[in-house]
């Protein structure tokens, strides 16, 4: 089985809580796209470690690890994380293997992330500041530096010093201190003597896997609506977030796709700007995010909330062919007595639909809201269906008809093992 987990919303819905269960019955997990823009939170037995670069499914000692080529890198978090789950007793030698073609995140990229965030003033899309779009701009227009050239050192150095004779002019202009080519350069080989055993073009064993039909889990990054095509650009990321990313990321052909799980949260959250109908500027909107502890795990900011939004999540479904989805915290809506959920859009008298317009569109619809009746007995921890509270039932069923989605799990905490399969 390939099982491709992918985020529903705008970030954070899960995906590492149910990467992490799912890598339980994987022999392989990959990251195919992102930088360490992803925050992925993993709790098991080992501790609680919020993970941004390698794959959530480390955890299981049998699965191997890889970070495919549509991974950016910076490798200074990479070096920080390697040594943090090494402190935690996790092996990673044999276990690890890291794309020679994964692009670099340079530290000029994340200057030029800050000084274009800084000029665009209040237009600007509240970046994590890890330099995520100057990188894939360098990528797209043959300006990238890659592993594979930190490889040599003659190549990696002459890379860097026609990138930083066009870098540092721009960053000079903006009012900024110009840098060091020796300094990088020196900095980069410490990285790359920590990172070098790791380095292994992953293509053959991702090959022999799918023939070998292994279990196979891809961990998507992002959500869907942070899409660099379909998502509320200008307010997205870089890159691929949709299904569609997997063969240029990973290298694995769209047809060996054999379930794809859309994480979906009992809410909404969104970080940074950009439109979000069914936000909440009120009570419900603070209890949301201090229930469900709606802080970025990358940049520590308040996240966003909001209720269930069914039109963004069948749009989801339908663009990424879901074969299911895995709804993450029903524990957090515990002691709502009303519980609203976003059926449609209408504007100016008008059902309207979310692909219908761009981001100044989006902004501008209101939200058509169904209210159902809350739960007051906890869910926490539950793990059997059965268990669940009448209401909490209705609200799960709900999702699926209006989604039109079947659910494959229901998580009830952020603990591996706080979850129901269905
Ligand atoms: P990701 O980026 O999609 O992996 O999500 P994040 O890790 O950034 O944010 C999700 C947060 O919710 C993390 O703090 C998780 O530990 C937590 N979490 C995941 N599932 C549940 C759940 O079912 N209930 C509760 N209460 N927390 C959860
Ligand atoms: P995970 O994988 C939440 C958002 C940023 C910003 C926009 C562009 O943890 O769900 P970028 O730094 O990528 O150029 O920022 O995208 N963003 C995320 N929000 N979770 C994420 O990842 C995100 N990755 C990017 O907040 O609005
Ligand atoms: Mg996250």
């Amino acid at each position: 089985m390939t099982t491709l987990v992918v985020g529903s919303q705008w970030g954070d819905e899960g995906k590492g809580k149910i990467v992490d269960y799912l890598s339980c019955k994987s022999d392989f997990v990959i990251r195919f796209h992102g930088g360490n823009n992803a925050g992925h939170t993993v709790i098991n037995k080992y501790g609680k470690f919020p993970m941004h670069l390698i794959p959530c499914g480390i955890f299981n000692p049998k699965i191997k690890a890889i970070i495919a080529n549509g991974v950016i890198l910076d490798l200074e978090v990479l070096k920080s994380e390697i040594e943090a789950l090494e402190k935690a007793g996790i092996t990673l030698k044999n276990r690890l293997y890291i794309s020679p073609r994964c692009h670099l995140i340079m530290p000029y990229h994340k200057i030029l992330d800050r000084l274009y965030e800084e000029a665009k003033g209040k237009a600007k899309t509240g970046t994590t500041g890890r330099g995520i779009g100057p990188t894939y701009s360098d990528k797209v227009s043959y300006n990238g530096i890659r592993i594979t050239d930190l490889l040599d050192s003659k190549v990696f150095r002459e890379k860097l010093r026609i990138q930083l004779s066009i870098k540092n002019r721009i960053i000079s202009a903006l009012g900024e201190k110009p840098l060091s080519e020796k300094l990088i350069f020196e900095k980069f080989l410490i990285y790359r003597k920590k990172i070098n055993p790791f380095i292994k073009e992953p293509y053959p064993i991702i090959e022999n896997a799918l023939k070998d039909r292994k279990n196979i889990l891809l961990e998507g990054a992002h959500g869907v609506f942070l899409d660099n095509d379909w998502g509320t650009y200008p307010f997205v990321t870089a890159s691929t977030v949709l299904t569609g990313g997997v063969t240029a990321g990973a290298g694995i052909p769209a047809k060996s796709i054999d379930s794809i799980v859309g994480v979906v949260k009992t809410y909404t959250t969104r970080v940074g700007a950009g439109p979000f109908p069914t936000e909440l500027l009120d009570k419900d909107g603070e209890k949301l995010r201090e229930r469900g502890v709606e802080f970025g795990t990358t940049t520590g900011r308040p996240r966003r909330c909001g209720w269930f939004d069914a039109e963004l999540i069948r749009f989801a479904s339908r663009i990424n062919g879901y074969t299911g989805i895995a709804v993450t915290k029903l524990d957090v809506l515990d002691g709502f007595k009303k519980i609203k959920i976003c059926t449609s859009y209408s504007l100016s008298g008008k059902k309207v639909r979310y692909f219908d317009g761009d981001a100044k569109f989006l902004a501008n619809v209101a939200p058509v809201y169904k209210t159902l009746r809350g739960w007051s007995k906890p869910t926490k921890g539950i793990k059997n269906y059965s268990d669940l509270p009448k209401e909490a039932k209705d609200y799960l069923k709900e999702i699926e008809k209006q989604v039109n989605t079947k659910i494959q799990f229901v998580s009830t905490g952020n603990n591996r093992n706080e979850i129901i399969k269905l």
